[in-house]
């Protein structure tokens, strides 16, 4: 499984220790990545002394005993609970994924969890991913057509056709891709990052949208597009178990067939 650098700020300090109640028999201990940027104090890592056995079995269940029970003031995204929403994604053990469908026994030893690499962070697990949508919306991800709608129905697709588009669409834009992916972290400000690409795929490929001449002029860029090295981080680490890495290989292929 592919290993990802952690967050930026080299300075992180031991923090403090939250002990389990000394009856409880299978206590797990879970350090975590604490940080208040306004606050003016370095990260730190608080350790948490939690009886898994007293709480759900996903690494999300643990995070919210601690807030519930422990320590109030961590603080994390997290709503669906179910691996849909894409708002728990969280880096826990070496690797961008989501914490409610991270089973805790499945990691050995002593849990870390930080938040998701080289973003800024919000507070404690929660990254800014103000840029992250800023890209995604600058792709235009919605359908758009030249010709009218036909009268007396919708724009239908082939079975084939629609399943072109159905692992792209997938994507819950959780962002553990674009976030485990070098080429983002020293360019994300003018590199699109897999997620972003993958979502332009998904409208190149729709048999139903007209725009693909000026959805390829927009990618050919040498940042937007092109600063993707197929370093294969992104498809590895997709908890979806989508493919960003090939939609931008068969991105760049329509490029090339366009110019010749
Ligand atoms: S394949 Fe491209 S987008 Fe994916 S991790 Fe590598 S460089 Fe980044
Ligand atoms: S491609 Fe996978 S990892 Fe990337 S944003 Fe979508 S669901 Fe998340
Ligand atoms: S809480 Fe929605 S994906 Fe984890």
């Amino acid at each position: 499984m592919a290993e990802f650098r952690l967050p930026p700020n080299s300075r992180i300090t031991k923090g403090k220790h939250f002990s389990a109640v000394s009856s409880a028999k299978n206590v797990r201990r879970f350090m975590v990545y604490r940080h208040d940027p306004g606050s003016g104090e370095n990260p730190r890592m608080d350790t948490y002394e939690v009886d898994v056995d007293s709480c759900g079995p996903m690494v999300l269940d643990v995070l919210i005993k601690i807030k519930n029970e422990i320590d109030t003031t961590l603080t994390f995204r997290r709503s669906c609970r179910e691996g849909i929403c894409g708002s728990c994604a969280m880096n826990i053990d070496g690797r961008n994924t989501l914490a409610c469908t991270a089973p805790a026994d499945g990691i050995k030893g002593d849990v870390k969890i930080y938040p998701l690499p080289h973003m800024p962070v919000v507070k404690d697990l929660v990254p800014d991913l103000t840029n992250f949508y800023a890209q995604y919306a600058s792709i235009k991800p919605w359908l758009q057509t030249r010709t009218p709608a036909p009268p007396d129905q919708e724009r239908l697709q082939s079975k084939e056709d629609q399943e072109r588009i159905d692992e792209p669409a997938a994507c819950i834009l959780c962002a553990c891709c674009s976030t485990s992916c070098p080429s983002y972290w020293w360019n994300s400000d003018r590199f699109l990052g897999p997620a972003t690409l993958l979502a332009a795929y998904r409208w190149l490929v729709d048999s139903r949208d007209e725009a693909t001449g000026e959805r390829l002029d927009d990618l050919e860029d040498p940042f937007r597009l092109y600063r993707c090295h197929t370093i294969m981080n992104c498809t590895n680490t997709c908890p979806k178990g989508l493919n960003p890495a090939k939609a931008i290989a068969e991105t760049k292929k329509m490029l090339a067939e366009r110019r010749h």
